[in-house]
């Protein structure tokens, strides 16, 4: 990938101007929503942004508004400079960094909210429904702003992938929504902003995880798990094993996120964690027909 010369700008009107002119002038844009401490995992979306697009916008906004306890926001960790450098090595042209009141100005009074299963289980069970409405309404804002053709998530957020496109599809805006695959390292780790704050002994535990999804995606392809218990009680009990007490440990519809009655379709096997202090969610989509069953990791 070739270095782009990356700008940064922090405000909306200056933001508006810079595209138009690119659009202006016949280019494309990619756009990658974040929360700064960028890894390996934006720079994927980054990059993936940067073939199909001439102009690259990533914003850097810590939402306040998804985060359900301050503590967890205080303990965000933010590298503005870091990020940008990575960013525009990856090859984002421009790094939006707004302030707080940029995206919500004073007199803010909406929020924008996607009721059901897709927000209102999993995270939305156990953070609260205000985190996707958190996540909904400033998508939502930075989607207004940036005016992209096609904006980029990671699918370790597969729930707000699936939220996101419910609000894009009904509030009719016009993007297209494409998931980029999680990013592991080499032990299967999913790569996330909160792996920072792993210790090393604190890593290896959360190393269960990704192992305890495996495990469960290959009971159901090779038909070992029976039932929808069965599968789940595979994976809780590899957690156990390495001392992990799942939030959730869910085997829904990879559409719908209902939970799935039995082991058919494409199923999203979905789980959340805290180790050494630190909550960690991560999922692997299985297709469940056992003929051609395949378990993505
Ligand atoms: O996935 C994230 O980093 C955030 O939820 C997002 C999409 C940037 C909204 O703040």
């Amino acid at each position: 990938m070739t270095e782009r010369i990356v700008q940064s700008i922090r405000t909306v009107p200056e933001l508006r101007v810079e595209v138009a002119a690119r659009r202006a002038a016949g280019a494309t844009v990619g756009f990658v929503p974040t929360m700064g401490a960028l890894h390996a995992g934006h720079a994927a979306l980054i990059e993936r942004a940067a073939r199909e697009h001439d102009l690259v916008v990533v914003s850097i906004f810590v939402n306040p508004s998804q985060f359900n306890q301050i503590s967890d926001l205080a303990q965000y960790p933010r590298n503005e400079t870091g990020d940008v450098q990575l960013a525009g090595d990856a090859g984002a042209d421009i790094c939006f960094v707004p302030d707080v009141e940029a995206i919500y100005p004073e007199g803010f009074a909406t929020n924008v909210q996607v009721r059901g299963p897709l927000a209102e289980t999993l995270e939305g069970s156990e953070r609260g429904v205000g985190h996707f409405d958190g996540v909904a309404t400033v998508v939502t804002v930075l989607l207004n702003i940036v005016g992209a053709d096609v904006a980029y998530f990671g699918a370790k957020d597969a729930q707000q992938v699936l939220v996101v496109k419910r609000f894009v599809e009904d509030l009719q805006i016009p993007v297209q929504i494409v998931t980029v695959d999680t990013v592991r390292n080499d032990d299967g780790l999913a790569l996330s902003s909160r792996n920072a704050r792993l210790t090393a002994e604190s890593c290896d535990q959360a190393l269960a995880i990704p192992a305890a999804l495996k495990v469960t995606a290959d009971a159901i392809s090779d038909g070992s798990a029976t039932s929808v218990e069965s599968g789940r009680a595979i994976g809780i009990e590899r957690l156990r094993a390495a001392g992990v007490e799942a939030e959730y440990f869910a085997i829904t519809d990879a559409s719908t996120l209902e939970p799935a009655d039995e082991l058919t379709g494409t199923l999203l096997i979905a789980c959340a964690a805290t180790v050494g202090g630190v909550r960690l969610i991560d999922n692997l989509t299985v297709s469940a027909n056992r003929e051609a069953a395949t378990a993505r990791c």
